[in-house]
């Protein structure tokens, strides 16, 4: 009895949480929290509505009081080099680890969820040599954050498997791909990857647009 009263407390909790919390954020507010400079770029603010939405779904998501995350969808960016995916999607990484893992259960000891960052590149240099523990990380993580994917020579196609195998273990998990790659390159790894990439409520975002390197910021 104890535990059914216990979960309904969570469950009624967890939904007074999803209706109260986190409207959809205004561009230029989310921008400017992000440090990240919008040029008038209609690609960089299309970039930045949709991490915008990836931040509304997340925080409706996670439950404040149990490890309960939802249902993850992906944020998949992709573009050309220099268009600030990689800075973003450190700025979510930076989130997740000061804010969205933590959850406090009704006794008051804070819990975190687990995350996990890779760069696939590194990723897969270590499952080249045997090293399968990232798969393990990211079996447990409830955010998983990929940076350029797609990124390596490949002449054997053990990237590619290993690519398709990694989109099928983020399958409901909440995750960001980054990558230098454009959809079709992607769907010659494999064209179940493009599939995927935006399957469901899975978004991805294009963004080509000059190298921040390039604009004359000092
Ligand atoms: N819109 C932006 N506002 C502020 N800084 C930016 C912006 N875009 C890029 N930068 C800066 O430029 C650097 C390079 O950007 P980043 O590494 O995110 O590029 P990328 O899109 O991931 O490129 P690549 O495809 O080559 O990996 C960032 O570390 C950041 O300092
Ligand atoms: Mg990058």
């Amino acid at each position: 009895m104890e535990t059914l009263t216990t979960t309904l407390a969570e469950t009624l909790t967890e939904i007074k949480a999803h209706g109260t919390k986190a409207k959809p954020i205004n561009t230029r507010t989310l921008a400017s929290r992000l440090d990240f400079e919008l040029f008038d770029d209609h690609e960089l603010e299309t970039l930045m509505v949709s991490v915008g939405n990836f931040i509304h779904d997340i925080r409706g998501g996670l439950s404040p009081t149990t490890n309960r995350t939802g249902r993850g969808r992906w944020l998949t960016m992709l573009g050309t080099s220099g268009t600030g995916k990689t800075y973003v999607a450190r700025k979510l990484w930076e989130r997740w680890k000061t804010k969205w893992c933590e959850f406090m259960p009704d006794h008051g000891v804070l819990q975190r969820r687990r995350g996990y960052w890779g760069s696939w590149p590194k990723m897969i240099e270590r499952m080249r040599s045997g090293d399968y523990s990232d798969s393990l990380q990211i079996q447990e993580a409830d955010f998983v954050v990929i940076d350029e994917i797609g990124a390596t020579r490949d002449p054997t196609g053990f990237a590619k498997d290993q690519l398709f195998q990694l989109t099928d273990r983020l399958i409901g998990k909440w995750a960001v791909l980054t990558g230098n790659v454009t959809m079709r390159q992607l769907g010659d790894f494999d064209t179940r990857i493009p599939s995927r990439i935006i399957r469901d409520d899975n978004e991805c975002v294009q963004v080509n647009t000059v190298d921040y390197a390039l604009r004359g910021v000092k």
